[in-house]
């Protein structure tokens, strides 16, 4: 199992959209076997998902439970091939407990989690919450990549820097592996001249590999999002839902 990170200090970058539909590309094109986690107390991804509720184990007991049952924790989706680990409001205070309980070590518990289900998923989707908290460091000491979307607008790089340390440190301190596949632009407008700067700026950071793929804008993703739909099913023709294959695509080859 591969598990990728999708992550960014910064809402409002398509963190979620990206997750939901990557996830759901891996699973519906490739035919891959692929488990969705909602690391944010959000709980968007699940929400888009149809998954969003309180009755049931999520991301909350993977950080507190010490002998989770990812069994439990694991729900399918109405999607083949793709099942999701909730989030809700629950997480806030689930990371404030690891965070006051120093008997068991706090970074590793999505990693434990994981290893009970790594023979059952090829690929495993962290979506990840605008912050680094317990939680967001438990997901990153337990993937193998992390790919950050990019909005181009005036603050675009507004913390880079320190999520690019964090992934720095959490390499060196605690996961060998890690691996910062690179930043990717979504929401991309191709007829603003500024969005076509941004872009080629970012390409020409040497700090940050970018992949060659960004996401059109499209103004059928929000409409998606309320359907309850990825994109490629809502429409399939639309600018996005090709980025995303291609995305996709791209990160397989490397
Ligand atoms: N390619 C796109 N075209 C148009 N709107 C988009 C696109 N990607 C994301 N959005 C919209 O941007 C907003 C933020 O996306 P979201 O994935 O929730 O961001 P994050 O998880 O980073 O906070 C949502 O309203 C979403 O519908
Ligand atoms: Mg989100």
């Amino acid at each position: 199992m591969k598990t990728l990170s999708i992550i960014n200090l910064k809402g409002g970058v398509a963190k979620t959209i990206s997750s939901v539909n990557m996830a759901h590309i891996l699973a519906a094109v490739h035919g891959y076997k692929v488990l969705l986690i909602d690391n944010d107390k959000q709980g968007n991804a699940s929400k888009i998902l149809n998954r969003h509720n309180y009755s049931r184990p999520g991301v909350a007991e993977i950080m507190t439970d010490r002998k989770v049952d990812m069994n439990k924790v694991i729900q399918k989706t109405d999607y083949e091939g793709l099942d999701i680990v909730t989030a809700n409001m629950t997480l806030l205070k689930a990371n404030l407990e690891v965070l006051l309980d120093q008997q068991r070590p706090q970074q590793i518990r999505f990693k434990k989690a994981l290893e009970q289900v790594a023979g059952k998923y090829d690929f495993c989707i962290i979506d990840n919450a605008p912050d680094i908290n317990i939680s967001t460091i438990n997901a990153l000491v337990a993937s193998d990549d992390v790919m950050i979307p990019v909005t181009i607008d005036d603050f675009a790089l507004d913390g880079l820097a320190e999520l690019k340390e964090q992934i720095d440190n959490t390499r060196e301190d605690l996961n060998p592996n890690l691996t910062l596949k690179g930043c990717f632009v979504t929401q991309f407008d191709s007829s603003n001249e500024a969005d076509r700067q941004g872009e080629e700026y970012l390409r020409s950071m040497a700090e940050y590999p970018v992949f060659e793929t960004h996401i059109r804008r499209t103004p059928k993703m929000k409409p998606s999002t309320f359907a309850r739909e990825p994109i490629i099913l809502y429409s399939s023709r639309c600018g996005a839902a090709q980025d995303y294959k291609k995305l996709v695509e791209e990160y397989l080859k490397n």
